[in-house]
């Protein structure tokens, strides 16, 4: 599959018959909502779990010089807490561009995190099937990694820095996330 995933997306999941779709993130979309949003929410899915195994050719890195950014792997029994925000189909103009570097959306369940409930909604997955999928790798060779990229919306380190932080306000333990920033911050003194 080719790593420009906007024609796929338009094409497989039209949205225009809605009147608002609700969108889960679990990464950068946590912390940088740079698009207009009529209600967020802290929300949790279940079976998957967020992992750096992501390349980055258009945000954190180029295409010679990927950087790793998250993505969700299927794992049963796991659960992944992030940002929900409920949108108009209009955004996904917007929100498909910034993700078209591998990742599909489809809908799934999340369970909100402040109240009962659940919704069913939209998140962006990138698999191994992608262009720009890196694959598995230790904690400390993904902070090697993320310590040298950069692409053209900045550090690699500051997305790993800032998702860090926006998990800890939402009180997410994700161990496998707040070991990379252990060995990152290591690296950048
Ligand atoms: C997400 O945040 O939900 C997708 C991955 C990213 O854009 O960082």
């Amino acid at each position: 599959m080719s790593h420009n995933t906007i024609e796929l997306n338009r094409q497989q999941q039209p949205l225009d018959h809605l009147e608002s779709v609700w969108l889960f993130g679990y990464g950068s979309l946590i912390y940088k909502a740079d698009f207009p949003y009529l209600q967020r929410r802290p929300a949790r899915i279940h079976g998957w779990q967020r992992r750096f195994w992501q390349g980055s050719h258009d945000h954190r890195g180029t295409p010679q010089a990927p950087g790793r950014v998250a993505t969700l792997v299927p794992v049963e029994d796991a659960h992944c807490a992030g940002m929900a925000y409920e949108v108009t189909p209009d955004v996904f103009e917007h929100l498909d561009h910034r993700e078209k570097n591998g990742y599909l959306r489809f809908f799934t369940p999340f369970e909100w995190l402040d109240g009962g409930g659940s919704v069913e909604g939209l998140v962006y997955v990138a698999n191994a099937s992608n262009a720009a999928w890196l694959g598995e790798a230790d904690e400390q060779e993904i902070a090697r990694h993320i310590a040298r990229s950069e692409g053209p919306s900045g550090k690699n380190s500051e997305y790993l820095l800032r998702l860090a932080e926006a998990l800890r306000e939402i009180d997410e333990q994700d161990d496998h996330v707040f070991a990379i920033e252990r060995e990152l911050r290591r690296l950048m003194v």
